[in-house]
C-alpha cells in the first residue's frame, strides 16, 4: 500500500477541505452502470495522493482565494487526472497502479480507454458549475496540454539523442499542465488579476516539472511497495528521461553506444538493472534530483509570502515532498 501518512501531516490544515472533495468524488462516482460502478470502486478503494487538489486548496488558501467554488475546480482536475492514468496505462501497457492491478489488466485496454472518457466528461459537467469561464478556459487548455504531452512522448520513444530541453517541454505539457491550473484556480476564482494568476500558474508549472522529473527518477529507484507502480517499465517502453539524457552526454561514443544497445533490447530485467548501474555510476540520478529542487526553489520562491501562514508553511513542506516523496 501507499505511503502517505507523510502526507496527512502536511495537509492538516486542508482537511475540511479534503473531506468535502472526497464526499463529493464518492457521490460523483456513484456509477451510472453496474460495469461503472465496479470500476468506480476499484478506483476508489486505492486512492492516489490526490497532490492536485492538496495544491489547489493549499495555494488558494495561502494567497486568500478560497471560493465555494474550489471544490468543484479540484473535482474536475482530479478526475481529469484520474482519465489520463487510465489512458496512459493502457499506453505503457502498465499492469500495477496504486498498489493494485490497473483497469486495463484487470478488465481491458478497450474498458480502461472508454472509462477514462466517461471520467473527462464527468469532469467537464463539474467543472462547469464554477461558472468561471476563465477557469473553464484555463481546464480546457491544461487537458488539451496533457493530450499533447502524451503524443509528443510517443514521438520520442527510443530517440535516445533527446535532448534536455526537448524532455522538459515535453512533461510541462503532459504532467505541469494539471499542477498549473491547480495553482493558478485561486486566484481566477478570486479574481485577482493577471499578475497573481501569472505567478501561482509559474509555481504551478515549475512544480509539476519537479513532480515528473522525480517521478521519472522513481521508475529507477523506486520500491513497488511505495510507489504502488512497477519500476523499470520506461527503460522498458524506450522512454528517454532526465538522469538518462544527462548520463548519456557524460560518456564517450563507443560507451554510449554500447548502453544504447543494452536500452534497445529494453525487454529484461538484466538490461534494467544494467542502465540502472550506469546512470547512476555516472551522475544521471543526482542530477536530475538537483534539478528537480531547483526548480522547485524558484516556483516557490516566485510566490511571496502569504500571510495565512498556516497554509503557507504546508505549501513549503508540499513542495519539498514534490521531490522527496518515495510514492
Ligand atoms: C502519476 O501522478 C502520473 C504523473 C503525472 C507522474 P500521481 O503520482 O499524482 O498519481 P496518483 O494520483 O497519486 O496515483
Ligand atoms: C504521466 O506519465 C502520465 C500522464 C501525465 C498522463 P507516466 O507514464 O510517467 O506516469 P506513471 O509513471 O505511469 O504514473
Ligand atoms: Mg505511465
Ligand atoms: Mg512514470
Amino acid at each position: 500500500m501507499l505511503d502517505i501518512t507523510k502526507l496527512k501531516e502536511y495537509t492538516e490544515p486542508i482537511q475540511a477541505d479534503l473531506d468535502e472533495f472526497k464526499n463529493r468524488l464518492n457521490d460523483y462516482l456513484k456509477g451510472d452502470s453496474p460495469l461503472v460502478t465496479s470500476i468506480a470502486r476499484h478506483l476508489l478503494k486505492s486512492r492516489g495522493k490526490r497532490i492536485r487538489p492538496v495544491f489547489l486548496f493549499l495555494s488558494s488558501r495561502a494567497g486568500d482565494n478560497f471560493t465555494e467554488h474550489s471544490v468543484e475546480a479540484s473535482l474536475a482536475i482530479e478526475l481529469i487526472h484520474t482519465a489520463t492514468l487510465l489512458h496512459d496505462d493502457v499506453v505503457d501497457e502498465s499492469e500495477l497502479r496504486r498498489g493494485q492491478e490497473t483497469v486495463n489488466s484487470q478488465w481491458t485496454n478497450l474498458i480502461s480507454v472508454l472509462m477514462g472518457d466517461y471520467l473527462f466528461a464527468k469532469a467537464f459537467r463539474i467543472m462547469v458549475e464554477t461558472k468561471s469561464i476563465d477557469l473553464m478556459r484555463a481546464i480546457s487548455q491544461a487537458t488539451e496540454r496533457v493530450s499533447v504531452g502524451e503524443l509528443r512522448q510517443i514521438e520520442d520513444t527510443g530517440n535516445y539523442a533527446l535532448s534536455e530541453d526537448e524532455y522538459l517541454s515535453v512533461i510541462a505539457d503532459k504532467t505541469a499542465s494539471l499542477f498549473n491550473v491547480s495553482c493558478e484556480t485561486g486566484p481566477i476564482l478570486g479574481n485577482r488579476g493577471e499578475k497573481e494568476r501569472a505567478l501561482y500558474s509559474d509555481f504551478g508549472e515549475k512544480i509539476g516539472i519537479a513532480f515528473q522529473i522525480a517521478d521519472d527518477l522513481l521508475d529507477f529507484v523506486g520500491d513497488a511497495e511505495q510507489t504502488g507502480k512497477e519500476p523499470g517499465i520506461d527503460v522498458m517502453n524506450g522512454r528517454v528521461t532526465l538522469p538518462l539524457i544527462y548520463s548519456l552526454k557524460q560518456v564517450n561514443d563507443s560507451s554510449r553506444r554500447e548502453i544504447i544497445k543494452v536500452l534497445e533490447k529494453k525487454d529484461n530485467r538484466e538490461s534494467f538493472e544494467k542502465v540502472n548501474k550506469f546512470i547512476t555510476e555516472t551522475g544521471g540520478i543526482a542530477y536530475a534530483y538537483k534539478k528537480a529542487d531547483e526548480l522547485c526553489e524558484q516556483g516557490f520562491g516566485g510566490i511571496s509570502k502569504a500571510e495565512n501562514s498556516i497554509y503557507y508553511e504546508s505549501l513549503a513542506q508540499m513542495v519539498k515532498f514534490t521531490t522527496a516523496r518515495v510514492a
